[in-house]
C-alpha cells in the first residue's frame, strides 16, 4: 500500500483517476466529527522566516498548505480576476486565495462528485464554488478566466498534453497559467519543453524543494498526530507516504534531491 502511495505518478494510466475518486471518498466517509484537512499538498515554508502570510486564527492549522498557495498564485495580482483552479481538492487553497486576494470568481474543479459536494457545503464563500470535472476535459468555452492555478495535481494527469491544451484554450490571451508541482529532476526539461510545445512561455520559474522540506520538518508532529488518532493502524504508514512525514519514500527523495518541486508563471507564446 505504501509503496502503491508513493509511486502514485508512475501507476498505469486508467488506474489514476478512479483511485483519487476512491480517496475522496473515502476521506469523507472518515470524517465523521469534525473537518481537520482541506488542503493535500505538501506545504511551503519560508526560509528566514517560516510564516510567509499573516493569517485568520481558523486558517492557522493548515499554514503550510496555504502557504503552498500564496507562493503559487504570488506571481501575479488576482484581485477581480476570474479565475479557475484544476485539481483543487478539498478547497481549502481554493477558499484562502479567494478570501484573501479576492478574484472576481473562483472556481474550484476536481474529479469527484462527493468531493465536489463536500466543497460546495464546507466552504461557503462570495465568488467560489467548485465543479465536477477533468482537467483533461475542462467544462468551459475558448477564453473563460484570467488565471488558471494548479497546485500539486498535474503529475497525476494520464495525458499531460490534453491539460495544457485544455488550459491554452480556456485561458483568455494575456491570462496566466500559475502551475506548481513536484517533479523528478531528470524530468523538469521535458515538463518545459511540453509547455513549449502546448503554445506556453514560462515567464518565471521557482524552485522550492527547500521551502517545502521546511514545511515538511515544521508540520510533522502536526501530521503524524492526526495520522494517529484518525488513520486505522494498518493504514498508517501508507497515510505517512501521502503526507510526506520524515522517514517516508517522498520525503527522501526530497531531501536527497531527486525529486524537486518548482512553481511557473506561464502565458500564452503568442
Ligand atoms: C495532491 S492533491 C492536491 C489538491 C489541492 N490542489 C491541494 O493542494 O490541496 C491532487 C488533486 O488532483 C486531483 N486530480 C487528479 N487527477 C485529476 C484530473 N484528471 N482532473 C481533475 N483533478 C484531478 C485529485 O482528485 C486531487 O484532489
Amino acid at each position: 500500500m505504501r509503496r502503491i502511495v508513493e509511486n502514485y505518478a508512475e501507476l498505469p494510466r486508467f488506474v489514476r483517476k478512479p483511485l483519487w475518486r476512491f480517496w475522496h471518498s473515502w476521506i469523507i466517509s472518515r470524517e465523521k466529527r469534525d473537518v481537520v484537512m482541506t488542503c493535500m499538498n505538501y506545504g511551503y515554508a519560508g526560509m528566514e522566516n517560516e510564516k510567509t502570510i499573516e493569517l485568520e486564527p481558523r486558517d492557522e492549522s493548515e499554514r503550510y498548505g496555504l502557504q503552498m498557495y500564496h507562493q503559487a498564485a504570488s506571481w501575479v495580482p488576482l484581485a477581480g480576476k476570474e479565475v479557475l483552479e484544476v485539481g483543487s481538492g478539498r478547497g481549502g487553497g481554493a477558499s484562502f486565495l479567494t478570501r484573501y486576494m479576492h478574484p472576481a470568481s473562483y472556481v474550484g474543479l476536481d474529479l469527484s462528485e462527493p468531493g465536489i459536494a463536500f466543497c460546495n457545503q464546507h466552504h461557503q464563500v462570495p465568488n467560489l464554488r467548485f465543479v465536477k470535472g477533468d482537467a483533461e476535459q475542462l467544462p468551459f468555452e475558448d477564453d473563460s478566466f484570467d488565471a488558471v492555478v494548479n497546485v500539486e495535481s498535474s503529475r497525476c494527469y494520464p495525458h499531460i498534453m490534453k491539460f495544457f491544451s485544455e488550459v491554452k484554450r480556456v485561458l483568455r490571451p494575456d491570462g496566466a497559467f500559475l502551475l506548481t508541482d513536484l517533479r523528478w529532476g531528470q524530468d523538469v526539461p521535458k515538463l518545459r519543453n511540453e509547455l513549449r510545445d502546448s503554445g506556453f512561455r514560462i515567464v518565471a520559474e521557482q524552485e522550492i524543494r527547500e521551502n517545502v522540506i521546511r514545511a515538511l520538518d515544521t508540520d510533522d508532529p502536526r501530521k503524524r498526530a492526526l495520522i494517529g488518532e484518525r488513520i486505522p493502524r494498518m493504514l498508517i504508514s501508507a497515510f505517512g507516504e501521502f503526507a510526506g512525514v520524515q522517514g517516508s519514500g517522498r520525503y527522501s527523495s526530497f531531501a536527497s534531491g531527486a525529486m524537486e518541486y518548482w512553481s511557473f508563471h506561464i502565458v500564452h507564446a503568442d
